[in-house]
């Protein structure tokens, strides 16, 4: 029987338009443009303004200009996967809204909890579903409004995050592009490193939660930081012995934009030369599920058809991972 290979066929992208700059940070918290830039890399990041909009009102946008590119209609796609730790709210899942919004009447969806290797994990599910020969087409979404659970006054994350969002479409081929490999971990030990304290079922909301300051990210940075670099670069290192290439035969790294330092590092441990890491942290920081797709979209336009990509995150949870895309088409 023949093979099915799920290839990413388009990529869509939302970022708000305000932009919270490392000017504006110096006015809310003790900090300073020069320790942000030279620890993290960031100068602004977007943050999505107005009343009543959610994550996913920048998730129908990704996928809105999806649709435009492949002039498809709505009804056409059968899946979508959402990748998001800020869901319009903890239920129902913020995919179901997207696809209410974007008119999808005959796509199922379904939220993933994985932070930072958010899109990662849907990326290697919807490819799965794919190469099942199950489903013809998927779309895998990548949002957070970091802004919504970000405490303003504590300057130890709010320097890092940023509201974004990034889809691609992922299609049945039979020739050997798109997903080819992924390696995904996680390990729950590392749960207090990084997470939000309050308004799950352990600590449900109430005003002691809220006074004490409990529904925002809770992050021990030094601590993560030092997972993160192990764990990125390993698991990028792994994936690429077990596919047999070299860092010649990478066209590129697509890091999950957490801290320059660490994507330094995981290029490093690949032996790839800077040209061939996308960044773009300066501009939007820490978007959680949507950097990887983010750079995507930016990047495009630069992406031949047959060129070797690697994914690699790291975030709460903790989970991790890489995933090698073998690009399926030219847009220039
Ligand atoms: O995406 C999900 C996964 N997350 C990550 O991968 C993040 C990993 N961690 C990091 O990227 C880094 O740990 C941070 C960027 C969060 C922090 O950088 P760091 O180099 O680890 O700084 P630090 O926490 O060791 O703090 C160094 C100093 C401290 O002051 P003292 O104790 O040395 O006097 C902090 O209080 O910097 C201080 N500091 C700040 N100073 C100015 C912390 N935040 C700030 C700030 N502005 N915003």
């Amino acid at each position: 029987m023949e093979k099915n290979y799920a290839a990413i066929t388009s990529v869509g992208a939302f970022v708000p338009e305000f932009r919270l700059t490392n000017q504006i940070l110096e006015t809310m918290v003790d900090t300073n443009d020069e320790w942000i830039k030279t620890r993290t890399g960031i100068d602004e990041r977007r943050i999505l303004k107005g009343e009543g909009l959610a994550s996913s009102d920048m998730g129908v946008e990704a996928v809105k200009e999806i649709l435009k590119k492949k002039n498809m209609m709505p009804e056409d796609i059968e899946c979508i996967i959402c990748a998001t730790v800020t869901p319009d709210m903890v239920f129902p899942a913020t995919a179901n809204i997207i696809a209410d919004k974007a008119g999808m009447k005959n796509a199922f969806g379904f939220d993933v909890s994985a932070a930072c290797s958010g899109f990662l994990y849907s990326l290697t599910l919807g490819a799965s579903m794919i190469e099942s020969g199950r489903y013809k087409n998927v779309i895998v979404v990548g949002v957070d409004k970091m802004s919504a659970i970000v405490d303003y006054t504590d300057r130890t994350t709010c320097v890092i995050f940023g509201d974004g969002a990034g889809a691609v479409l992922l299609e049945s081929t039979a020739e050997k592009t798109g997903v080819l490999d992924s390696i995904l971990k996680s390990d729950g030990a590392g749960r207090n490193f990084l997470h939000m304290k309050a308004g799950g079922s352990l600590r449900p909301s109430s005003i002691e939660t809220v006074t004490n300051r409990e529904h925002f990210v809770h992050q021990e940075g030094q601590s993560v930081f030092k997972f993160a670099v192990k764990g990125m670069a390993d698991v990028s290192y792994e994936l690429m012995q077990r596919n047999n290439l070299t860092a010649d035969d990478i066209a590129w790294l697509v890091p999950h934009q957490a801290n320059l330092r660490i994507i330094d590092a995981t290029a490093n441990r690949m032996n790839l030369p800077k040209e061939k890491v996308m960044i773009n942290i300066q501009k939007y920081g820490n978007t959680t599920a949507a950097t990887i797709p983010l750079c995507l979209w930016e990047w495009e336009k630069k992406l031949n058809k047959g060129d070797n990509i690697v994914l690699a995150a790291f975030g709460g949870g903790f989970t991790w991972g890489a995933t090698l895309v073998k690009w399926a088409y030219d847009t220039h």
